[in-house]
């Protein structure tokens, strides 16, 4: 596999990182991760809009124009052999004596990226759906920064695989839904699509935004509103969305079947459309 890092592609062994990078001993920094489908970067200007209002999340400056990300992404894709893959980019403030506050002067930031051969959920998971628990979303209160400080993210997904389950779906104190531990979260109620408002709280997917264009698209009766702990549990259908997972139905929350426990109409319709839309998009050669 080739890397990049820090002006250089390389074998992954050889990509060393200081062990004073403010990523390693803060988490501080922010990361992006994008599919590629036929080796075309998926909604790359939407993804580097996102990594964008990161850094500036963050106050840290890009240290690229999005020309040269875009072709050091097309150089990152054209290395790597798989035709379907996804981009994973992490950009930290960089190396300096340990100290909470940032360097001053500021110092290069570390520009990380690598591809990985991408493999969306495969036909069995498709027809069968997963499992997700409900857990209290405990994490800070800027989940709309792609921050590589995931460790509460982490510690929600374990506890999901810890259960057999695939997803943790989080609650927040005023008992209104967020996303996933690592994806967005939409209800189906009486043939409408639930999605929860973009806000401070949640990761602003590129994906969720790719289904509430295919429900316009298609005519699918959508609501974008605030979302009551108490509707997951009576929701007729759950679904979930990133951009490796692209739509999953959730058919299990906390041990009981969501709707009659297999992926529901909602579900088979958006799964299509995303197929057809990315292979119209995406797949035309
Ligand atoms: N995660 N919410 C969270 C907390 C996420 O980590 C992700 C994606 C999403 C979905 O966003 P998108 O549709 O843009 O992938 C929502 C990626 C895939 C990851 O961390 O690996």
């Amino acid at each position: 596999m080739t890397v990049y890092l820090n002006g250089q592609f390389m074998p992954i062994d050889e990509a060393r990182i200081p062990v004073l990078d403010r990523g390693f001993i803060f988490g501080d920094g922010v990361y992006e991760v994008i599919p590629v489908y036929s080796r075309f970067a998926f909604r790359l200007a939407e993804h580097l809009r996102r990594l964008q209002y990161s850094l500036d999340g963050i106050r840290l400056t890009n240290p690229h124009s999005d020309q040269e990300w875009t072709e050091l992404i097309s150089d990152l894709i054209e290395r790597n052999t798989a035709e379907d893959q996804y981009l994973y980019l992490h950009i930290t403030r960089g190396v300096a004596k340990r100290d909470h506050a940032f360097p001053n002067p500021a110092v290069q930031p570390t520009v990380f990226m690598m591809s990985n051969p991408l493999f969306t959920p495969p036909a069995a998971l498709l027809t069968s759906g997963v499992g997700a628990i409900s857990a209290p979303d405990n994490r800070w209160l800027n989940c709309d920064i792609k921050a590589i400080s995931l460790l509460p993210n982490v510690l929600l997904r374990q506890m999901a695989i810890d259960a057999g389950c695939a997803e943790t779906i989080l609650i927040r104190d005023d008992n209104f839904m967020t996303e996933g531990s690592a994806s967005n979260i939409f209800l189906v109620k009486n043939g409408v699509l639930l999605a929860p408002p973009k806000d401070n709280l949640m990761l602003p997917g590129i994906t969720y935004d790719v289904l509430l264009e295919i429900a316009v698209a298609n005519s699918i009766p959508y609501e974008v509103r605030k979302i009551a702990k108490e509707e997951i549990f009576i929701a007729d259908e759950l679904l979930l969305t990133s951009s490796t997972k692209e739509v999953l139905a959730i058919t299990t929350l906390d041990n009981k079947p969501v709707g009659d426990g297999k992926p529901g109409v909602m579900f088979a319709k958006l799964h299509k459309h995303y197929q057809d839309y990315k292979r119209d998009v995406m797949r035309k050669t």
